[in-house]
C-alpha cells in the first residue's frame, strides 16, 4: 500500500516534470513551467521522506524552510549576468549529492555486512552503477566549480594546459575503469562487501574529481555556458545512476530528463554557434572576453566608420515606420533592458512599429536576451526569434543593435576564414539604416572585427548602451 502511494506520487511528479519542461519552450509560459517542475520535485521528495518514514513532518518542514531560504537568498542576490555561474554552482552541488548518496550506499552495504544480516549482497551490476554514480557525480562537481571560477573570474578565463595533461587524463580514465572492474569483481564475492570495494570507490572519487578539473581548465572562459549545459546533462546522468542504485523511479526519470535536455541544449548552442561539441571541448576558443584588438576575419584596415549622436538617432527613430531592436551581450553588461523598453514605449506612442529580434546565442547563456527583456516587461508579442524576423529587415527603416556584435556580423555569411563562418546571423545589414550602440571598436566574444560597422548605411553610437538609450529616449520625448 505504502509503495503504491509512493509510485503514484512519482508518476504525478514525472508528469509534472515533463509538462513543466514543455512549458519552458516559450518565455510566456516558462515561469509557470519552472514552478510546476519544482512542485513536482517537492511531491517526489515529500512522498519519499514521509511514506518511507525517514523523517518526521517537523524535520521535513525544517529542511524545506532552510533549503528554500538559501535558494531564495541566492536567487535574489545574483545579478542577471551572474546567472550562468549560479547554474554552474547548483550543478556542482547536484553532482556531489549523487556521489555522496552512492558512497552512502556502499557504507550501508558494509554496515549490513559487518552485522552479517544477510540478504543484502552488493551485486556486480549495482557495484558498477554505484561506481558510475560516484565517477560522473565527482566529474560534475569539480568541473562545475572550475566553470563557476572561470565565469566569476576567480580563475583565469584563458584556456589552461600543461605538459603531460593528456597523458594524465588518459591515466585517470584507465584508473576509473580499472577500479570499476575491481569493484564489480569484489562485489559478487562472499562476504557481501569487502574493503576493496571501498578502496575502489575512493579511487574512483579521486580520479573523477581530478578528471572534472582537467576536462574544464583547457576550455576558454567564454565557452563556459556550453560547458555548463554539458555538465548539467552529466549531473542528470549522475542522478539517474543514483536512481538505479536506490531503485528510485523519480530519480531515474528526473535524472534522464535533465541528462537529455542538457544534451539537447548543448547541441542547440553548438549549432547556433556553428561549432562542433568537439571543437568547444578542445578548441580553446574565447578566453577572457572584451579585451584586445580585433583579429581574424576579413581585413577592414583603412576603412572608416560613421559615428552619430543620440539626438540624430532620436530623430531617425521618431520618423521611422518600423524599428527593430537587436539586443546582445552588451545590453546585459550595461543593464540597459529597462531603458530599452522605455524607448520602445515612447516610439510606440509615435505609431512606430517596434519589434525585438532575438538571436539564439546572443549574450552568454541560453535565453539570455529573453530573460532580460521579460524582466523589463517587454511584451512577448514584440519578441521574435531569428527565423521569424530575418525576412523583415528589408522592410525596416532602422535596426538598432544594442551591444550585439558577432550575431550581426555579415562575415559569417561569406568569409570562410572567419571563426564564425556559417553561423546564422540577424540580417541587420538589410535594413535601410543600422545603428550600433557599443563603447568602442573592440570585438565581441569571437574576437573578430565586424564588417557591418563599416557599411555606408551604418552609424556607430559610441558609449555605454544604457546611457546612450536614455539620452535617445530623452530626445525622443522632446520631438
Ligand atoms: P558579442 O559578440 O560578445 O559582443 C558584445 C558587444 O557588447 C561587444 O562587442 C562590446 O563592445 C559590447 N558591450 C559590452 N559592454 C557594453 C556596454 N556597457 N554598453 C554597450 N556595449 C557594450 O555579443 P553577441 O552579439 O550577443 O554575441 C554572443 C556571442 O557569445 C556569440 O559569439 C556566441 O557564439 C557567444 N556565446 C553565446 C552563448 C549563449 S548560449 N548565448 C554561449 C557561449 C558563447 P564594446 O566593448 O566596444 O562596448
Amino acid at each position: 500500500m505504502k509503495q503504491n502511494l509512493i509510485d503514484i506520487a512519482y508518476l504525478v511528479s514525472g508528469i509534472m516534470f515533463i509538462y513543466g519542461l514543455k512549458r519552458l519552450q516559450s518565455p510566456a509560459t516558462a515561469r509557470k513551467g519552472n514552478q510546476l517542475a519544482a512542485v513536482g520535485m517537492l511531491v517526489a521528495i515529500v512522498a519519499t521522506l514521509f511514506l518511507q518514514e525517514l523523517l518526521t513532518p517537523v524535520q521535513m518542514l525544517l529542511g524545506i524552510v532552510i533549503g528554500s531560504a538559501i535558494g531564495a537568498m541566492f536567487a535574489k542576490r545574483v545579478e542577471m549576468t551572474g546567472m550562468p555561474e549560479l547554474v554552474a554552482a547548483f550543478n556542482g552541488f547536484g553532482g556531489i549529492a549523487s556521489a555522496l548518496v552512492a558512497g552512502a550506499e556502499i557504507a550501508r552495504f558494509m554496515a549490513h555486512n559487518a552485522a552479517d544480516t544477510g540478504g543484502n549482497e552488493l551485486t556486480a551490476v549495482s557495484a558498477i552503477t554505484v561506481a558510475l554514480s560516484i565517477l560522473i557525480g565527482m566529474i560534475t562537481f569539480t568541473g562545475s566549480f572550475v566553470a563557476f571560477g572561470k565565469l566569476s573570474e576567480r580563475i583565469s578565463g584563458n584556456p589552461i594546459s600543461f605538459l603531460g595533461m593528456r597523458f594524465l587524463t588518459i591515466l585517470l580514465v584507465l584508473v576509473s575503469i580499472g577500479s570499476m572492474v575491481w569493484m564489480a569483481m569484489e562485489a559478487g564475492a562472499f562476504p557481501a562487501v569487502s574493503d576493496p570495494v571501498m578502496y575502489g570507490a575512493i579511487a574512483i572519487a579521486v580520479a573523477g574529481a581530478l578528471l572534472g578539473i582537467l576536462l574544464v581548465i583547457p576550455i576558454g572562459g567564454a565557452d563556459m555556458p556550453v560547458v555548463v549545459a554539458l555538465l548539467n546533462s552529466y549531473s542528470g546522468l549522475a542522478a539517474a545512476a543514483t536512481g538505479f542504485v536506490l531503485n528510485n523511479t523519480a530519480l531515474i526519470v528526473s535524472g534522464a530528463l535533465v541528462g537529455a535536455s542538457g544534451l539537447i541544449l548543448t547541441n542547440i548552442m553548438c549549432v547556433a554557434m556553428n561549432r562542433s561539441l568537439f571543437n568547444v571541448l578542445v578548441g580553446g576558443f574565447g578566453g577572457d572576453s572584451g579585451s584586445g584588438e580585433s583579429g581574424g576575419g576579413a581585413s577592414t584596415a583603412g576603412l572608416t566608420v560613421n559615428s552619430t549622436t543620440p539626438d540624430d538617432v532620436a530623430i531617425l527613430l521618431s520618423y521611422a515606420n518600423k524599428v527593430i531592436f537587436v539586443p546582445g551581450y552588451g545590453m546585459a553588461v550595461a543593464q540597459a533592458q529597462h531603458a530599452v523598453r522605455e524607448l520602445a514605449e515612447e516610439l510606440a506612442k509615435k505609431d512606430v512599429i517596434v519589434k525585438f529580434a532575438v538571436h539564439p546565442v546572443a549574450g552568454r547563456m541560453p535565453g539570455h536576451m529573453n530573460v532580460l527583456l521579460a524582466e523589463a516587461n517587454v511584451p512577448y508579442d514584440q519578441l521574435f526569434e531569428m527565423d521569424e524576423i530575418n525576412g523583415e529587415f528589408e522592410t525596416t527603416d532602422v535596426a538598432v543593435v544594442i551591444g550585439a556584435n558577432d550575431v550581426v556580423n555579415p562575415a559569417a555569411r561569406h568569409d570562410k576564414s572567419s571563426p564564425i563562418y556559417g553561423m546564422p546571423i540577424l540580417n541587420v545589414d538589410h535594413a535601410s539604416t543600422s545603428i550600433v550602440l557599443k563603447r568602442s571598436m573592440r570585438p565581441g566574444y569571437a574576437g573578430i572585427d565586424n564588417e557591418l560597422f563599416y557599411n555606408s548605411n551604418n552609424q556607430m553610437l559610441f558609449g555605454d548602451a544604457k546611457e546612450s538609450i536614455s539620452a535617445i529616449t530623452n530626445e525622443v520625448k522632446q520631438l
